[in-house]
Parts: structure tokens; C-alpha cells; sequence
């Protein structure tokens, strides 16, 4: 249990401009992971392993991407008890993202809208910075027994790198992460980084995955070993557009999809502050059209292939909202500023829960606590 309430931190957090309160909580994460201190915010993991895209999860519940750009706080993240982290979007290179302010929060509608810009310190410091993690330490000494937590790494490209050239960068991040991740997400649905999303549209997405899947066999190659490529797609797309994404993921073998990224749609926070502002709305308001989008998913990919749903989760309930669209693991960003670390395991329980009522899992076990890190503690 933390010692700290998390409504009293999130008063506090509340007060000041989102992008210092989330630098803050970033930079006293960074400083008092593997630290006594971790016992502030350290959660126990549910334990109800899933196996995805070959892959075995501790639990359902994941870190969506963004919250940590630069890989730096892997070690606190993995002890909230997700059953998995997504770091990144990282680009080639460092970048400073677009003008401040550039992150803003709704309360009212438990959301937020960001225009970042993937602001991020370079792939060759992300990587640093996953391989010097106590994760990756442990990753590599790995004992049998209960599931560890599983490490995305989310990529993209950079802001100059002219729209003909993206794949460049895509290739360029794979081959950089490749060996330091559990799996890799390819995250063409961010808003802010200009014309990214029609890499989305038929031809473009196919030219991208059919590159991505051949630099990914000869990663597999060189390696010995194959990390699952998870494709991350938009909330504002209709039926059709879904329909052929989904073809496209068939036809070129990708491993899995992530569903959703940030909303351009104002419809849900009309009237309310900062809702004209630019960028991607996260939190409450995309619930619903990311739950959409996985249904038609689903629908369109059929059973067994692997699908994380992401947006809007604030609850239990919404988690298994997600699982009941179509999902198999679910992830959330917006929830956990909104309500804290408790939300993980809160989430990871309610599913565990209604499977386990749906008879799809031997109902047992209960959260249990990760044995703290060497010498964390
Ligand atoms: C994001 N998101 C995001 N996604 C991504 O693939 N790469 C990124 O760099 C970011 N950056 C980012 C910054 C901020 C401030 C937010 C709020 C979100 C999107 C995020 O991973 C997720 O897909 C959506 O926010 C929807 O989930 P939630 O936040 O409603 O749980």
C-alpha cells in the first residue's frame, strides 16, 4: 500500500500547469526508483497471465505510451503492478516537440488533450536508458516462475523527416530497440506529428508494413529472436478504413494492434476550458470510439488475433469494457493521472474477475507483490 493518498498528491499536481506537474512526477520517479522511497507509490501485480503475440503477461493491464518518452522511469512504472509498460514514442533523433503549453487538462471531462509533438531525447538515449534499467538486469537473468512484466517499446519518426522518408526512421527504430523489447509498437496515429496518420491510408500503410516485416525477419535472424510488431492505429477512422487496416495487418503477418491512440473529435467536451485546443483528446471522452474501433476489429480479424485496447479506461468497469469490445490486454495513460496507481491493479482485477466469471480462466489467486528488486529496498 503507498503511504501517500493519491487524492492529496493529485491536489497538489492539480495546481500546477500539466506539462511541470508531469516533469516533476517524472523526475522524483527517475530519482527514487530502486530506492527505499519506491514504497510510496509501489502497487501489488495481479497476477492472471495472458499469453499474446507469444508473449506471457502477468496480467492484462499495460502502460499506454507517452508517459514516459525517454525510458527513463521503467523500474518505478514496472512497480505499479502493470503486467506491461510501453515506453517511447521515441524518434532517430532528439526533438524538442512543438511550443509550450502544449498539455492540458479537462477535469471536468476526466480528460486530457496534449499536442507534444513526440518531445523525446533521441533513440540512442532511450536505449541507454533501457538497457542501464534494474528491468533490464533482471530481464536478462530471468528466473522461472510467475510472469515478469513485459517492456514495449513504441516508435516513430521525427517532425523534419519529410513524409517520403518516414519509413526510414520507422526501420531506423526498430533496428535500434529491437533486442531490448518485449515488443515493438509502430505508432502512426499520433495527431501532432504532421501527415502522420495518412501513413495509415491503404498504399502507404502497405509499403510501411511489408518494410517493417522484412526488417523485422532479419532482426529475427541476426538475434535469435522474434519481437512481435504491434501496429497503433487512430480512434477517428471510419468502418471501411478499419476494415482495410485490419486486411492489412492479415496480409502482412503484424503480430498485433493497439487501439487507440488520442481523438481529434471535440464532440464530447464542447463548451468546456481548453477544449479548442489543438491536439489529441485522451481520457473519458475516446472511451467509446476506441471500444468502437475494436469491435470492428475484432470483427474484421477475426478470433486470436492479438488486439490491446487503449482510451478512456478510468475504472474496472471500463477495462472490461474493453475486453468485452474485443480486446485481449488493455492499456491506459489519462486514468492513471486521473486516478493513480490503485487504477492498475483495480483494472487488472475487474478483468481477471469477469473471465474468470465468464469461465474463461480457473477463478484463483489475488494481487500478489513482485519480490522487490536486489538491494531496492
Ligand atoms: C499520449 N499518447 C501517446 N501515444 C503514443 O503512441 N505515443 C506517444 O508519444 C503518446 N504521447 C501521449 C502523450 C500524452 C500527454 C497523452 C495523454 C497520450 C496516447 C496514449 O498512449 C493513449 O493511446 C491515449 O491517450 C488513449 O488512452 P487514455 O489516455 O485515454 O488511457
Amino acid at each position: 500500500m503507498p503511504f501517500l493518498p493519491y487524492g492529496l498528491i493529485r491536489s497538489a499536481l492539480f495546481c500546477m500547469d500539466a506539462e511541470a506537474a508531469h516533469e516533476k512526477t517524472l523526475a522524483a520517479l527517475e530519482r527514487t526508483q530502486n530506492t527505499f522511497w519506491q514504497l510510496l507509490w509501489r502497487q501489488p501485480r495481479v497476477q492472471d497471465p495472458v499469453t499474446l503475440a507469444g508473449l506471457t503477461l502477468p496480467n492484462r493491464v499495460g502502460l499506454a505510451a507517452g508517459l514516459d518518452k525517454n525510458a527513463r522511469c521503467i523500474d518505478a512504472l514496472a512497480g505499479m503492478g502493470f503486467g506491461f509498460v510501453e515506453a517511447g514514442t521515441v524518434t532517430p533523433l532528439a526533438q524538442p516537440g512543438n511550443p509550450r503549453p502544449r498539455l492540458f487538462r479537462l477535469p471536468a471531462a476526466q480528460a486530457l488533450i496534449n499536442r507534444m509533438g513526440f518531445n523525446n531525447e533521441g533513440v540512442a538515449a532511450f536505449v541507454t536508458h533501457v538497457c542501464t534499467s534494474r528491468f533490464a538486469e533482471q530481464r536478462q537473468s530471468a528466473a522461472k516462475g510467475a510472469p515478469r512484466m513485459a517492456l514495449g517499446l513504441n516508435i516513430g519518426k521525427n517532425a523534419a523527416t519529410p513524409m517520403e522518408r518516414a519509413q526510414d526512421d520507422y526501420l531506423m527504430c526498430l533496428a535500434a530497440v529491437y533486442p531490448h523489447a518485449d515488443y515493438v509498437a509502430v505508432n502512426i496515429s499520433s495527431p501532432n506529428t504532421r501527415n502522420l496518420r495518412d501513413l495509415q491510408a491503404d498504399e502507404a500503410l502497405a509499403a510501411l508494413l511489408a518494410a517493417l516485416k522484412a526488417r523485422q525477419r532479419e532482426l529475427a535472424d541476426a538475434h535469435g529472436l522474434h519481437v512481435p510488431l504491434f501496429l497503433k492505429i487512430a480512434p477517428d477512422l471510419d468502418e471501411a478504413q478499419v476494415q482495410s487496416i485490419a486486411a492489412a495487418l492479415l496480409e502482412h503477418g503484424m503480430d498485433g494492434v493497439i487501439a487507440t491512440n488520442t481523438t481529434l473529435s471535440r464532440e464530447a467536451v464542447q463548451g468546456l476550458p481548453h477544449a479548442q485546443e489543438a491536439g489529441g483528446l485522451s481520457g473519458a471522452p475516446v472511451r467509446e470510439a476506441s471500444c468502437r474501433v475494436i469491435r470492428q476489429l475484432r470483427a474484421a480479424l477475426g478470433a486470436g488475433f492479438p488486439i490491446i485496447g487503449a482510451g478512456g479506461i478510468l475504472s474496472g468497469e471500463d477495462a472490461v469494457a474493453k475486453i468485452e469490445a474485443g480486446a485481449d490486454a488493455v492499456q491506459l495513460y489519462t486514468g492513471l493521472i486521473y486516478k493513480g496507481p490503485a487504477l492498475v491493479a483495480e483494472a487488472a482485477q475487474a478483468i481477471k474477475a469477469h473471465l474468470a466469471s465468464q469461465g474463461q480462466v480457473p477463478p484463483a489467486g489475488g494481487a500478489s507483490a513482485d519480490p522487490p528488486a536486489a538491494g531496492a529496498q
